[in-house]
Order: C-alpha cells, then structure tokens, then sequence
C-alpha cells in the first residue's frame, strides 16, 4: 500500500458526473439511492491504494491484436488509443493501471450473457491493461469496437465505445467510465450519454482521431486523456 495523507481528495463533482436517479437510463431506476446521501469522512482505507509497480504483465497485455490469438487476427478496424492519466489539476498519474474492456467489431461482447446476434471472433478477447508510464501515459492496440443495440427504449443503441476502470493513487480516486469516438451519430441519441448534464462533461469522454499517430498503411489512433480526483494540497501549493 502507498500511504498518502488523510482526507486529501476532492469530493467529486455531483453536477458534472450523471446523477444516479436518470428514468431514461432504465437500470438507473432500480440502482439509485432512495435515500439522501451521508457523506463519510475519507480514511486510510480510501486514500490509499494498491501498489501496481511490481505487475508482471504479459507481453500482449495491452495489444488486443494479439492477445487472445487463435491462429489469426480479429477482424475490423485497426486502432491504437493512447493518452495520459491526470488528475484535476494537471498532474500525471504514473503508475496506475488502466484496465479496459470493449465488443468486437460486431458489437459482440466474449461474455456469457450476451446474446445479441453478432458472431463472436475467434481472435478477439476484448479486454486490456495497461500500467501507466512516468508521466502517466499509457496505450492500447485494438479493434474499433461496433455499436449495439440493448434493451431499454424501443429501439436504443450503444454508439461505438470501450470502457475503461483507472485505479488512480488511492481507492478513492478510482473512476470507471467509457470512450467513444469523434463523430460517431449514435453519441447523441444514447440514453446513458444524456445522463450527464453537462456537455463539456460529455466532451472529455470522446477520443479524437490522431493522425499524427496513426501507422501508415497499418492502423488509426485516438487519442483519449483521462482525469481523475485530485488531492487538495496539489491545488493550494499551485504548483
Ligand atoms: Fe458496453
């Protein structure tokens, strides 16, 4: 465990994450609190976290090309998505894992209780890590995951995206989202994306294309940086 001081996160921003009570979001419904909720004050258990330094990683941990290969390479768009780890105030998070987990091509998750239509592929696993660098970046090679449909309204759609969980320093600053992709139609119409109220919240969960890092003639890249809670004593030394 990295031991840090007590009760040095910020409390995190009710109005810029989606509120737990969205009816449109139908499973929000069932999971939201009935009740006001209790603030507790942060204690160790919160403001610190596992040590990821010592992770043995695999060698293809973070390359979805090639790491549930079954003789071939999965099929679809080939991606890199790269970005940097901060927190609130601009500091990089070294370090940390990245885990992520996304559909295939078709919109097809390898899990057992997807059934939508769309064929697995043999060569796609669908799930990634990653340890963030010295200055808080880290990189995935994928597949441009596919959209699909999902029971809610009539007829709702997920817009292409991968979902990320970032430990970040401490147990409190861990933040489980998704990354969608620039100009992708579905972005708008997706029940889950208008639970946030905020459209420069919803801008921050979209990766831009980077050509400037993309292969020639291999693969696409986007880039997707990421903010978690920051620690009050970064603001106030202003450093
Ligand atoms: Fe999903």
């Amino acid at each position: 465990m990295s031991a840090t001081d007590n009760s040095r996160f910020v409390i995190r921003d009710r109005n810029w994450h989606p509120k737990a009570f969205t009816p449109d979001y139908k499973t929000s419904i069932a999971r939201s609190p009935r009740q006001a909720l209790v603030s507790v004050p942060q204690s160790i258990s919160e403001s610190t976290g596992p040590d990821f330094s010592h992770l043995r990683f695999g060698e293809h941990d973070n390359d979805l090309l090639l790491n549930f290969n079954n003789g071939g390479l999965p099929v679809g768009e080939r991606i890199l998505v790269t970005g940097r780890v901060f927190d609130q105030y601009g500091k990089p998070i070294a370090n940390t894992l990245v885990e992520m987990w996304q559909a295939n091509a078709g919109g097809r998750y390898r899990h057992k209780n997807d059934r939508y239509l769309a064929p697995l592929d043999p060569n796609f696993g669908g799930v990634g890590r990653a340890l963030t660098d010295s200055e808080g970046r880290y990189s995935f090679r994928t597949i441009k995951p596919g959209p699909y449909p999902w029971r809610n309204g009539p007829n709702d759609w997920r817009p292409a995206h991968i979902h990320f969980s970032i430990s970040g320093p401490s147990i409190a600053t861990r933040l489980i989202t998704q990354l969608y992709f620039e100009g992708d139609p579905l972005i708008p119409l997706c029940p889950i994306v208008k639970s946030i109220a905020n459209p420069a919240a919803v801008d921050l969960l979209i990766a831009r294309l980077d050509m400037s890092n993309a292969n020639p003639m291999d693969c696409l890249a986007y880039r997707f940086d990421i903010v978690l809670r920051g620690q009050r004593a970064t603001h106030f030394e202003n450093r």
